[in-house]
């Protein structure tokens, strides 16, 4: 039988996409995921929904931060030989009022995932949600991976990078090879509520304001979902080695390589509405940074990963979704 492999946070935006592409390749999904109410729990329980259609999916509900839980389902399900660690706290802004969280989910229960793979016989690979917030307020632009990454500019950011030392740690300590994936604003159908493009359409689609900060001088680099999920995969099937790095770890950009005025991407939410934006121009958000852009250049050497979806592409493919969802 072919070994079940774990994606953490599966009910989450990214895990679920993953998980999916996955069961649909034929492999053993084990989902583990605690369901918390950050947004909307029915979008995580309709996701979930889709996965249980696939006979090789089992789902438990966990928080990965207990230890206990977690030991019981390496013994009951696993070991795993492979994990795709996505669940965490996500959201820059939440950071500011809830840094507790950040701690419990992000520190901690990072923390576990290692102790779990640190004990698992003939462990192959951890792939890791990290983020381009980690990049904090650098203004050299493309972020390389490379770049230094020691002045995060929130508390999620810092949890980020916090992840990164203890998985180099623990691959230095107990050779467990990891790859840390830096993650530049995903989108796609089943997005996360708290994000920019389902905020914008639900904006637009009401006729109420749409909030833009900096006065829509920001830029990112989207990158749809798909792609995410196909750089997710290709990297899983490339664990570092020893001699990588002096430890089995590393970390890669995982972006669209091309930097995207705000703006332009609200245009192509409107277009694919058929309907104009009120837009409230804001002040600059703390926590916030104005421009992001991925050198993709290591992540394709490595992994052979090519993102393919340009936003012209991807926005109708998230419109239509959004409006089958929210109909
Ligand atoms: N979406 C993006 O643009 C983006 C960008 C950079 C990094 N990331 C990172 O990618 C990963 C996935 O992000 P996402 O967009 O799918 O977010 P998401 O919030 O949709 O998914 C995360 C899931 O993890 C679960 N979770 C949170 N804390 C948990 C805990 N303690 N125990 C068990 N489950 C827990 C949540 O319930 C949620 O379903 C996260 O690590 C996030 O920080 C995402």
């Amino acid at each position: 039988m072919s070994q079940n492999i774990l994606v953490t946070g599966a009910a989450g935006f990214i895990g679920f996409h993953t998980a999916l592409r996955l069961l649909k390749a034929g492999r053993y999904v084990v989902g583990i995921d605690n369901l918390n109410d950050y947004y909307d729990v029915s979008l995580k329980n309709a996701r979930l929904k889709e996965l249980s259609a696939f006979k090789n999916f089992i789902f438990i509900k966990e928080d990965i931060s207990n230890k206990e839980g977690m030991e019981k389902i390496w013994s009951e399900y696993g070991s795993f030989k492979e994990v795709i660690h996505l669940a965490a706290q996500a959201g820059v802004r939440y950071s500011i009022e809830n840094p507790y969280t950040y701690i419990t989910s992000n520190i901690v229960g990072h923390l576990t995932i290692l102790e779990m793979c640190r004990n698992t016989e003939g462990f192959k690979h951890l792939v890791y949600a990290s983020s381009s917030s980690v990049y904090g307020g650098n203004k050299k632009l493309p972020y390389c991976i490379d770049d230094r990454v020691e002045s995060p500019i929130s508390l999620y950011a810092a949890t980020k990078i916090s992840d990164e030392m203890m998985s180099y740690s623990y691959s230095h300590l107990y050779n467990i090879p990891q790859t840390g994936l830096r993650f530049f604003t995903v989108y796609g159908p089943w997005g996360r509520p708290d994000m920019s493009p389902i905020i914008f359409a639900k904006a637009i689609s009401e006729g109420s304001k749409v909030p833009v900060f900096n006065n829509g001088d920001m830029k990112r680099d989207f990158t749809y979902i798909d792609d995410i999920v196909s750089g997710i995969i290709a990297t899983l099937e490339k664990p570092p080695t020893l001699e990588d790095n002096n430890a089995p770890h590393r970390t890669l950009n995982l972006g669209n390589n091309k930097s995207e005025n705000l703006m332009d991407f609200i245009s192509a939410i409107e277009k694919g509405l058929g309907k104009k934006a009120i837009i409230e121009f804001l002040p600059m958000q703390d926590g916030d940074v104005k421009e992001t852009y991925a050198d993709i250049k290591e992540t394709t050497a490595l992994t052979g990963y090519q993102p393919t979806t340009s936003i012209e592409q991807g926005i109708p493919k998230f419109i239509e979704w959004y409006k089958s969802y929210y109909k």
